[in-house]
């Protein structure tokens, strides 16, 4: 197993060395544009190996060579938000940068399997996919698995219980219309409606769709690094060990929920060959609205961006 993990910011380089501490990969490749900083930060990594345990070997390079015939390829690079800016503003400069690294991983892996992981998400996915011409089963978005983990912790904060007991389930886009579904969302199979007031779970709800800008303004200088890496990382698992987890993640839809064209979060089966099946589940009329307007959202950026 080779993985290849673009961008050495904080997303990419915290993600790289997730993945060589679960041995998730013989060899981990750290790519950036940026000289010395994926050089020195993958050695780092590599000799963290005696303390931790660790025999994959991290590479850092500012080429594409070494990426050759990666099996999954994480793409974080891009730009991260600055305060008052939200995921949208980042979509020219962000979709000029995710088509030129998509073109130069294809080339040198054209059977990978790409995990999309900058903003803005759901625009992102689309423009790898359509760059790559992979099938959409190998073309991943992450976003909903951070989501609900902003969710799920929330939840545990408020009722005292174990994060590990919290199951959740997340529509759409990643960005303000977001859709947390709390009637899929159960503690140890409760559902979290018998357990918290609705006010509670709307506030719940907000904070969760706010996650990341909450972040950004406590950073000043960048956006959210651990939690984000270690969603990106929990995907990676769920394929390389052919786990068949169902976590919600964003892909290209080809009418499932009613919606064609465009790119959001929804309960996907994920093992060796990416994207194994879509779930589908029965939405309410509330649900199913608040699903379409998140949609929409990502549609209209879709068409704004040039390939
Ligand atoms: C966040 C950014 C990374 O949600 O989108 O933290």
């Amino acid at each position: 197993m080779k993985i290849t993990v673009i961008g050495a910011g904080n997303v990419g380089a915290t993600a790289a060395q997730r993945i060589a501490e679960k041995e998730l990969a013989n060899e981990v490749v750290l790519v950036d544009i940026v000289e010395g900083v994926p050089q020195g930060k993958g050695l780092d990594m590599y000799e963290s190996g005696p303390i931790e345990g660790f025999d994959s070997k991290v590479i850092g390079t500012n080429s594409y060579d070494e990426t050759a015939n990666s099996d999954i390829v994480v793409i974080t690079a891009g730009i991260p938000r600055k305060p008052g800016m939200s995921r949208d503003d980042l979509l020219s400069t962000n979709a000029n940068i995710i088509k030129s690294v998509t073109e130069q991983v294809v080339a040198k892996s054209p059977k990978s399997i790409l995990i999309v992981v900058s903003n803005p998400l759901d625009v992102m996915v689309y423009v790898a996919q359509k760059v790559s011409g992979f099938e959409r089963n190998r073309v991943i978005g992450m976003a909903g698995v951070l989501d609900t983990a902003r969710y799920r912790t929330f939840i545990a904060m408020e009722l005292g219980v174990s994060v590990e007991d919290i199951t959740a389930l997340l529509l759409g886009g990643h960005g303000d219309s977001m859709v947390p579904l709390p009637r899929y969302t159960s503690v140890a199979g409760i559902p979290l409606p018998e357990l918290m007031t609705k006010e509670k779970i709307d506030a719940i709800v907000k904070r969760a769709q706010n996650g990341g800008a909450e972040i950004v303004n406590f950073l000043k200088t960048g956006s959210a690094f651990y939690a984000p890496s270690a969603a990106a990382v929990q995907m990676v698992e769920s394929i390389v060990k052919d786990k068949k987890r169902v976590l919600p993640c964003a892909v290209y839809l080809q009418g499932e929920y009613g919606l064609s064209g465009t790119v959001v979060g929804v309960p996907v089966k994920l093992g060796k060959n990416g994207v194994e099946q879509i779930l589908e589940i029965q939405l309410n009329d509330e649900e199913k609205a608040l699903l379409k307007k998140s949609a929409d959202d990502v549609k209209t950026n879709i068409d704004k961006v040039k390939l």
